[in-house]
């Protein structure tokens, strides 16, 4: 049924968007990263669920706002990253981020949401009881993970997410109002 999947990177200023693009298709943590890559496409017979998968960052040094709905308004799924070690960032999503996507976002049904933890390697214990209220007050919010694009660890699994969240949708069928 899909052609192709776009997913999106947002999130605050250094909390890792390009870093995890990097890691993803290097396969190792990039030292030194540039504000930006260009779109990255993974042909369909290296992803799990074969279909072509377009990766797209962005930059808020290097693109502004006309850019950043322009790129919601195509993307299938956004990921929502935020640093695990700044909690500040993980506020933005909620005050900044959510409100933004939906003004740009084009879908009639809900554009599906990943909340992305990154940087686990410099915490020690799970901050997911933080992001639960925040999946509560936002039903397009499709899963969360916790990841390290330094040790790589949950990296695949998180664009792995992001496809399912594309091919497999569950939010468009929960409906807080339905009270159950
Ligand atoms: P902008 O392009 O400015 O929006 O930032 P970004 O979200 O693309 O972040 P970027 O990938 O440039 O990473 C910011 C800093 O965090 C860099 O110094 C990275 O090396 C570092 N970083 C990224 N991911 C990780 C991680 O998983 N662990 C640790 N310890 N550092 C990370
Ligand atoms: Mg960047």
């Amino acid at each position: 049924m899909w052609k192709d999947i776009h997913i999106l990177l947002l999130g605050e200023p250094k909390v890792g968007k390009t870093s995890l693009i990097l890691s993803l298709v290097g396969e190792e943590f990039p030292e030194d990263v540039p504000d930006r890559v260009e779109e990255i496409t993974i042909p369909g017979d290296v992803t799990p669920e074969k279909v072509p998968t377009h990766i797209v960052d962005f930059s808020e040094k290097e693109q502004g706002e006309y850019q950043l709905c322009e790129e919601i308004a195509k993307a299938n799924v956004v990921c929502l990253v935020y640093d695990l070690a700044d909690l500040t960032t993980l506020e933005k999503i909620k005050e900044r981020w959510m409100p933004l996507i939906k003004d740009c976002s084009m879908h009639e049904s809900m554009l599906p949401i990943i909340l992305v933890g990154n940087k686990s390697d410099l915490i020690s214990d799970s901050k997911m009881y933080e992001v639960i209220p925040i999946m509560n007050d936002f039903p397009e919010i499709e899963t969360c993970i916790e990841c390290s694009s330094k040790t790589l660890n949950n990296v695949s699994e998180m664009f792995f997410f992001a496809q399912k969240a594309v091919l497999y949708p569950t939010a468009p069928l929960y409906s807080p109002q339905d009270g159950d």
